[in-house]
């Protein structure tokens, strides 16, 4: 909420909807005639969501849709140009706690882990099409899984013995194929990166992340916030790189010798950014972890 900075009367958006708390946050801030556009690809988040942020009546319009179509979305819902972008990545409480969607590996439920399952291709049906060396390369690019290969045969082998149905049957394969640590004992679950690798394939994260990146300077007016909130390197890496380009003003390939763009700089850094939970926010909250937040604010450029 600092980095964000959302004062009364301003029109924020978030990208990443999920169960609503940093939207009910926001529409507080903005009181009394500020709106919130809210953005979700699940459904379900989306409609638990309204009910949730019910009280604040037509101050929180809410969309289902991929925050790589924000632009449009945004623009459509009248909320260009923006004070502020929120993107809290990743998956919600809700959407791991549901044993029918496939993202825990302690539930039996089917594979699926899509965000909005009725678009693309659920994770069951990538691990039955892709051959053995396919998804060793899934499992590198994405989970940066150092046992990748040794998982993919394992994973090949226990599909042709039908032995994949649901997510623990995964977690369970994935187990059985890394060697124990020399201590014995694991700080995570071994499945953990597979599990990170497929939802990324699944939900095309990394792709549609840089697209809603760009798309969340478009909307922006200059002096408006974009924050986002990362929960593995991979992302991260994709955010800190696209705003030191923006900072630097060059936004060309790092593989281009000189500068062939010529733009200038489009956005500065938030004081207080980046920033990392504390050890009491950890300890009272796991899943913050890993979390990372990076914020910047637009330039008139
Ligand atoms: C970490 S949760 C957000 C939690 C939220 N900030 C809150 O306070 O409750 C991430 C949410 O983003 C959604 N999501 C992930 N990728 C998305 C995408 N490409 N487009 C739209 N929503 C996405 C997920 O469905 C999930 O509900």
């Amino acid at each position: 909420m600092q980095a964000l900075a959302p004062r009364p009367g301003s029109l924020h958006v978030d990208g990443t909807l999920g169960g609503g708390g940093h939207a009910v946050r926001i529409l507080e801030a903005i009181a009394p005639d500020g709106r919130l556009l809210g953005i979700d690809a699940d459904p379900e988040a989306i409609e638990r969501a309204a009910r949730r942020l019910a009280p604040f009546g037509a101050r929180a319009v809410l969309r289902q849709a991929n925050f790589e179509d924000l632009a449009e979305v945004a623009s459509a819902s009248g909320f260009v140009p923006a004070d502020g972008l929120l993107l809290d990545l990743g998956l919600s409480s809700h959407q791991l706690a549901d044993a029918t969607r496939g993202f825990s590996f302690g539930a039996h439920g089917p594979l699926d882990m899509r965000f909005d399952p009725s678009r693309g291709e659920p994770a069951a049906a990538l691990l039955d099409r892709l051959d053995e060396r396919e998804l060793a390369e899934v499992l590198r690019r994405y989970g940066e899984e150092p046992f990748a290969g040794r998982i993919a045969r394992a994973i090949v082998a226990a599909r042709s013995r039908g032995a994949l149905g649901s997510a623990d049957a995964l977690a369970e394969v994935v187990e059985r194929a890394v060697p124990a640590p020399p201590s014995g004992r694991r700080r995570v679950h071994p499945a953990t990166r597979v599990f990170q690798a497929l939802r990324i394939a699944v939900n095309r994260e990394l792709e549609v992340l840089e697209i809603a990146l760009s798309a969340g300077l478009q909307i922006l007016r200059p002096g408006g916030r974009m924050v986002v909130l990362t929960y593995h390197s991979l992302e991260d890496r994709i955010v800190k790189r696209f705003f030191a380009a923006e900072r630097r003003g060059c936004v060309c390939p790092p593989e281009l010798p000189v500068c062939v763009c010529g733009r200038a700089p489009r956005v500065r850094p938030v004081a207080g950014t980046p920033a990392t939970p504390s050890a009491a926010e950890v300890t009272a909250n796991p899943r913050s972890r890993s979390a990372r937040l990076r914020a910047a604010e637009r330039l008139a450029a």
